[in-house]
């Protein structure tokens, strides 16, 4: 590479300066990355200087956030699509090897660190293994393999990217002591190697350490706010449906659908997105066959078929599996098979969990939201009464479900598919049975309700549903309103 590097530049008669080149190959630019650099640069450019790299990386369209183009709507135009690349169904190529989990692990990575790089209060990184040979303050970019205190009370992360590993201390008294960080993040850290313990020079990987002064994470630049659009139509959700179960909510489901009849049209309520544990399903937890009223698994799904053929029919419907549905419980779940849903109406898209929608130019993430036991139980100051703030720390990382090998289960697919590599604008979770909402630097964050009522488990788990409210968001204006059908 780094000879190919400077043959390419020799050839324009040009000069590449030694931190200039470091920046390129440290990133592992191709070299189409290289020659666009080249081009872009004046012609009488005799040095490339470390700056013209910077420049070039900050002002590159090609590896910026991409302008959101949002479409005027057109009524009564259905306009929802699934994002390509971000549904499994039919890519599944996992059999758990360590091959696959390098691959999932790299990806997800790779993934993190191109948004990381998108930021322009971040220079362009060094490898770990060459920022642990420098003497000054550098960037790195590695993903957490532990976080640990140490006896003085500091935190001391161990971090890896494809070069090496270091332990990254961020000290108690510094303004970056209050961080949360959670295994298998990736973040961006400015530092400098502690000082060599050999009389040599040579930093021993045993004693040395990075001394961090800033954590980058990928999350969304602080200026990001909702922009308004001429829309006119409306995205409702309906989390938890949990047919089958006892506790269904019947009575309020039968007066939401009486809403959506007498409303929907009328109001531009053209999709609707079910984002999960559509039914109770079978063995989902300890004793749950005393709480089923429907103890078959297809039943359920005709049932749930039946209930959907009631919403009006210009409604365009998207529907994903939760850990309660008839799918492999590792995320990401492919969709429900044909089997289960063959009885389901043609306006339902039925997808894969997590899935990115572009509805009227508006990007939609749903995920079901099973890290959130994870998040709550790992993480400070987290709780399922507040399920939007731990939505937040998910966009904070770019990623649904960072943590690896605790309750959550994750398949190590070739891509991370929780990572997220688009930005929503409204990003809905369900699984707790909350009803929350929250924006975020432009980001709408739901936590869609529930229509089963609290069960025996439940409340033995202390677990407290708010249930039956349907939250529906303004494609146009971004307004959220909560239809609350309990009353
Ligand atoms: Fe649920
Ligand atoms: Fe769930």
């Amino acid at each position: 590479m780094k000879d190919e590097v400077l043959s390419a530049v020799s050839r324009r008669n040009m000069f590449l300066a030694p931190d200039a080149l470091e920046v390129i190959e440290s990133n592992g630019y191709s070299m189409e990355f290289v020659n666009t650099l080249l081009n872009s640069l004046s012609k009488n450019t005799v040095f490339v200087m470390k700056s013209d790299v910077v420049n070039f990386l900050n002002g590159d369209k090609g590896i910026m956030e991409p302008e959101k183009v949002i479409k005027p709507k057109v009524k009564r135009d259905s306009d929802l699509s699934i994002i390509p690349g971000s549904d499994i169904t039919g890519q599944s190529t996992c059999t758990g090897t360590i091959e696959d989990f390098t691959k999932y692990f790299r990806s997800r990575y790779n993934i993190l660190k191109k948004i990381i790089l998108k930021r322009r209060d971040f220079d362009p990184p060094l490898s770990i293994s060459r920022a642990m040979e420098v003497d000054r303050e550098v960037n790195i970019v590695g993903i957490i393999y532990e976080v640990k205190t140490t006896k003085n009370g500091h935190t001391m992360l161990e971090i890896e990217d494809e070069t090496g590993t270091c332990n990254v201390l961020i000290r108690k008294d510094t303004p970056i002591s209050n961080e949360l960080f959670v295994n298998d993040e990736v973040i961006g850290v400015t530092g400098k190697r502690s000082k060599p313990s050999q009389g040599n020079g040579k930093y021993s990987a045993r004693s040395g350490f990075f001394n961090a002064n800033k954590i980058y994470r990928p999350d969304v630049t602080e200026k990001s706010s909702w922009t308004p659009s001429d829309s006119d139509s409306s995205i409702a959700f309906l989390s938890d449906i949990h047919i089958g179960s006892r506790e269904f909510l019947k009575p309020q489901w039968e007066k939401m659908i009486a809403w959506l009849k007498a409303n929907a049209y009328e109001k531009n309520l053209n999709y609707l997105v079910l984002p999960g544990d559509v039914v109770d399903g079978i063995g989902a937890y300890p004793g749950q066959e005393y709480d089923l009223e429907i103890d078959n698994i297809f039943k359920q799904y005709e049932t749930l078929s039946e209930y959907l053929k009631e919403i009006p029919d210009h409604m365009k419907i998207v529907m994903h599996p939760g850990n309660h549905d008839a799918c492999r419980l590792a995320e990401p779940q492919p969709a429900l098979k044909e089997i289960y849903t063959k009885s389901f109406d043609s306006n339902i898209y039925i997808t894969g969990n997590p899935i990115n929608l572009n509805v009227e130019g508006r990007i939609v993430t749903s995920y079901h939201g099973k890290s959130i036991d994870d998040w709550v139980q790992s993480v400070r100051g987290m709780s399922y009464e507040d399920p939007p703030a731990v939505m937040k720390q998910m966009i904070m990382r770019r990623h649904l479900a960072p943590m690896y090998g605790q309750k959550n289960a994750l398949a190590p697919e070739k891509k991370d598919y929780l990572a997220m590599e688009h930005l929503p604008d409204i990003f809905v979770s369900g699984h707790v049975h909350g009803a929350g909402r929250l924006e975020y630097h432009g980001v709408k964050m739901i936590n869609a309700s529930s229509w089963q009522s609290q069960t025996d488990y439940q409340k033995r788990n202390n677990f407290n549903p708010d249930p039956a409210i349907m939250p529906v968001v303004h494609l146009g204006t971004g307004e959220i309103t909560m239809h609350d059908f309990l009353k």
